[in-house]
């Protein structure tokens, strides 16, 4: 049997074919010999891989936007942007995944993306039926970017309604699997990104990263004060370049002052969950796709309290409202809002009717087991 390469290359070798058969015969003691030609023709076309197409307009939706599949949810948040929310989710992602806890990074920053950059990916997701598309893996976190869909040098001009649909189907349609933790790298500001998480999906809660200088520190408020409006539980503040260490002498400085996110927390009654320096590590390694997170050293270290703090749990903050010496809750929404919670005691109604209020039995919010 004589095997061609193709169909037509096979019409072509018939000589090739008539000659070997000859020489076979020719062989002392063959009685009779045929030979045949064989080709393949070309693999059937299988058509195109069906294309996932992101963005578009919302669809309706009457259930909440949450995978199943994914125990929580938490946002991390900021009003400025440059604080180091993108730095501390991948972070924060890496030490939660070390602790051993199943985690996934969804980057809602559809105008910045910065995760790819940061976690090291930038192959384009596959969508093997085109309409869920399968997560990338990096540090043992499953990620998701809308900048691994779309062009990195092309500007996603897009309004409102399509941002919408973008997180609807990053959400709904990334093959996220079963989460411990979910977080999600917002925006800057208080924009329809954000509106639309609070609103569309069960937040567990939000984490707000500032610096310290006042400037950043009036933008994080506003995050504040629209977490509260939504009725999403901040969880903690974490204050980024707090410190710089001079790598010459030793010496610590306060670039961006120190201790305002701290007096913050404070004022507000909401845990300060880190206070993170200012380091050219940090940098280099978010820059280079392998958070510092994952290499070790006191940084890494820091990011793995923090993991272990939010592991342990025993943060069921509601924006606001704190516990008191005299074990009621109070709360910081004024007057109205106090008139209003002690109705719902004074009802006998709990606290578990307000959609911002866990459960007692619910607690710790974030014991992320
Ligand atoms: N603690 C830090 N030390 C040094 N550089 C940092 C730190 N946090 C963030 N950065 C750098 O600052 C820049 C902005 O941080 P990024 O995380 O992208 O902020 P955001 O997501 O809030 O816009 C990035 O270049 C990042 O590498
Ligand atoms: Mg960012």
């Amino acid at each position: 049997m004589v095997e061609a390469p193709s169909p037509e290359l096979a019409r072509q070798m018939e000589p090739v074919r008539q000659a070997a058969e000859a020489a076979v015969a020719a062989v002392p003691g063959v009685t009779s010999v045929s030979v045949v030609l064989t080709a393949h023709g070309p693999a059937a076309p299988k058509g195109p891989a069906p294309a996932f197409k992101v963005g578009g307009h919302p669809k309706p939706q009457k259930a909440p936007l949450n995978p199943s599949g994914v125990a929580r949810i938490l946002a991390i948040a900021s009003g400025k942007g440059g604080v180091g929310k993108s730095t501390v989710s991948s972070n924060l992602a890496v030490a939660l995944a070390r602790a051993g806890r199943r985690t996934g990074l969804l980057d809602a920053d559809i105008y910045g993306p910065s995760q790819p950059r940061m976690m090291g990916v930038s192959k384009r997701p596959a969508s093997p039926d085109g309409k869920t598309i399968l997560p990338l893996t990096a540090h043992g976190v499953k990620m998701m970017s809308i900048g691994l869909m779309v062009d990195p040098a092309k500007a996603v001009v897009w309004r409102g309604p399509m941002l919408m649909g973008a997180l609807q189907q990053m959400l709904g349609q990334v093959a996220w699997g079963a989460l411990d933790i979910l977080l999600v790298d917002l925006p800057p500001g208080t924009g329809d990104v954000q509106l639309t998480l609070c609103t569309k999906s069960e937040l567990t809660g939000a984490i707000v990263v500032s610096t310290p200088q006042d400037v950043a520190l009036l933008d994080a408020r506003k995050a504040l004060d629209m977490f509260a409006t939504l009725k999403t539980p901040v969880l903690g503040l974490i204050e980024n370049m707090s410190t710089f260490v001079c790598p010459d002498c030793g010496s610590t400085h306060h670039i961006f002052g120190h201790g305002g996110v701290a007096a913050e927390a404070d004022k507000i009654r909401t845990p300060l969950l880190a206070a993170l320096p200012i380091d050219l590590d940090t940098r280099l390694a978010g820059d280079s796709g392998t958070p510092i997170a994952a290499r070790g050293g006191p940084v890494a270290e820091a990011y793995d309290r923090l993991a272990a703090r939010l592991v342990e749990g025993g943060m069921a903050w509601v924006p606001g409202c704190y516990g008191t010496s005299w074990g009621i809750m109070r709360c910081d929404m004024g007057i109205r809002g106090m008139i209003q919670d002690f109705k719902h005691w004074t009802a006998g109604i709990t606290f578990s009717s307000l959609r911002s209020s866990p459960r007692k039995d619910q607690l710790p919010v974030i014991g992320i087991a």
